[in-house]
């Protein structure tokens, strides 16, 4: 856990950036180096243009690191809906679909719950903010993406920044309970700004799994960047 001006910060490793041959000492690693929750990226070739990994992957991870581990399941697949279920059943402790990918929100959010995992909802840049205010009242997390899905390793876009402070303040005028997690070209560069846009949670990917420093190294210089 991180910290703003006395407000935490959850940090989100991103398994995306760690050795897929090597995933779940990668992903204990995460944990004990302070990493608060894992965020494991899925890809379908439709919905972004890369395939990765999927349930198996998250049961895998489960049976390996036990039922204390969060494991926080970003599906970035067209018709989410037809794997809510599998996904809870492997294991995920979050759920996280795309407003894009989903027509039908606000049945696939109630899908979600019924599984009894938490319920995350993704906004691609270009997606109006107007997308998502009928739901927020209904979901655990909004997931903010900071860049276009797809891949590890894209730069912040800086347009991101006034959007979080959009939702950060209906959020609080409406007292609502959501949080705000960023995703994307977060980084030693960018924490500082998302912090104080708002945010609660940071899914941190290239900056987490370094060729040049621990997890531990890296969590200890995104606090230092942020005061
Ligand atoms: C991108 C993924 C991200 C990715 C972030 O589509 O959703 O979770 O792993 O990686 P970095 O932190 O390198 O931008
Ligand atoms: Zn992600």
């Amino acid at each position: 856990m991180l910290s703003y001006n006395q407000r935490p910060i959850r940090v989100s490793p991103s398994l995306l950036s760690a050795n897929f041959a090597a995933m779940g000492a990668d992903a204990a690693l995460a944990l004990a180096a302070g990493g608060d929750r894992l965020h494991i990226d899925v890809m379908d070739g439709r919905f972004v243009p890369n395939i990765t990994m999927g349930m198996p992957m998250v049961e895998a991870l489960r049976r390996t690191l036990g039922p204390q581990a969060y494991l926080d399941c970003h599906l970035m697949i067209v018709e989410p809906e037809r794997y809510v279920e599998a996904f809870a059943k492997a294991g995920a402790s979050q759920i996280s679909v795309h407003v894009e990918a989903s027509p039908h929100l606000h049945r696939t959010i109630q899908l979600i719950r019924a599984t009894g995992a938490h319920v995350g909802v993704a906004i691609n840049p270009a997606t109006s903010l107007h997308s998502i205010y009928e739901i927020i009242d209904q979901i655990d997390t909004v997931l903010m993406m900071t860049v276009n899905p797809g891949f590890g390793g894209q730069k912040y876009i800086l347009q991101s920044t006034q959007k979080i402070h959009t939702v950060r303040r209906f959020i609080d005028e409406h007292h609502l309970t959501a949080a705000i997690q960023v995703d994307g070209g977060i980084g030693f560069d960018t924490i500082a700004t998302v912090a104080a846009a708002g945010v609660d949670d940071v899914v941190v990917g290239s900056n987490f799994y370094m060729p040049d420093r621990t997890p531990q190294q890296a969590l200890v210089e995104l606090q230092r960047r942020l005061g």
